[in-house]
């Protein structure tokens, strides 16, 4: 894996969020490497959402910053976060409800010609985007109504692997999955956690943020946990310290 003197492809320095009174992010700092998934892990309220909307764009810091690569970004949009590398599957499925899939799959990076023209006035390449969202949803084998139809009439687990299917497209560097399994069945999580291997066996550095403690024994390489939005341990999870996992997420003594 990666050696000591390696940059982190992502970090985050001395992090400070507000909400009005709410202190959400209290002096976090984390690093995550290429080719590791980093488990984000927390009761409910620890600040784990508000972190990742900071990381990707969606909330600025108060204070502290985010390096890529070492080097730091100010990354004001989720757009300037994408274009730096950055993928995020939100826990709040940020789907469009009137949009198919495929609508959803390709927005903002829509496939048009001529490459010329700036994207909105482009002629958009309709079928060939239906094609290439039916191929990725395909491999996650989730049983879709129709790729045409709105987003809308579909379940919460089908929302949900549209949005990892998506995320796994187009990762470059850093992918982020916000409670990816929480409203999936047991096939499509098994498929899921399969995806999370490959973006990791691909060079990703992935942040999962779930509170499935198998799905982490099986897949961190390292743990994070957060408490009151402070960061309050960080470990290698296995079978034998799930109990400490444990205490440190619900900051009992073990
Ligand atoms: N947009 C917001 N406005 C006000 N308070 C927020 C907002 N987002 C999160 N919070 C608060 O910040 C804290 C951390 O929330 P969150 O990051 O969603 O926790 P987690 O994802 O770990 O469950 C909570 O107290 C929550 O109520
Ligand atoms: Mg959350």
């Amino acid at each position: 894996m990666n050696s000591p003197a390696a940059v982190p492809v992502l970090a985050v320095r001395g992090a400070q969020k507000y909400f009005g009174a709410i202190h959400a992010l209290k002096d976090v700092g984390l690093e995550a490497y290429k080719g590791e998934v980093l488990a984000l892990l927390g009761d409910n309220g620890a600040g784990k959402s508000t972190l990742v909307k900071c990381i990707c764009g969606i909330h600025a810091l108060d204070e502290g910053e985010i390096l890529i690569d070492g080097e730091p970004v100010a990354l004001r949009s989720a757009a300037a976060a994408r274009v730096a590398g950055i993928e995020t599957v939100y826990q709040d499925l940020a789907l469009f409800d009137n949009l198919s899939p495929t609508q959803n799959f390709f927005c903002g990076r829509e496939i048009g010609f001529p490459a010329w023209l700036p994207l909105p006035l482009r002629f958009l390449k309709s079928a060939e985007m239906d094609r290439s969202a039916a191929a990725v949803i395909q491999r996650l084998k989730v049983n879709l109504p129709k790729f045409d139809a709105p987003v809308a009439l579909m379940s919460g687990g089908q929302r949900q692997a549209i949005a990892v299917a998506r995320a796994t497209v187009f990762a470059r560097k850093v992918v982020i999955l916000d409670e990816p399994t929480a409203a999936l069945g047991l096939r499509e999580s098994r498929k899921v956690l399969d995806l999370i291997k490959q973006l990791r066996a691909e060079g990703n550095a992935v942040i999962l943020i779930t509170h499935n403690m198998e799905h982490v024994v099986e897949l961190a390489d390292r743990a994070v946990v957060l408490r009151q939005g402070r960061k309050v341990g960080e470990l290698k999870p296995d079978s034998s310290n799930q109990r400490e996992l444990i205490s440190m997420i619900v900051g009992a003594e073990p």
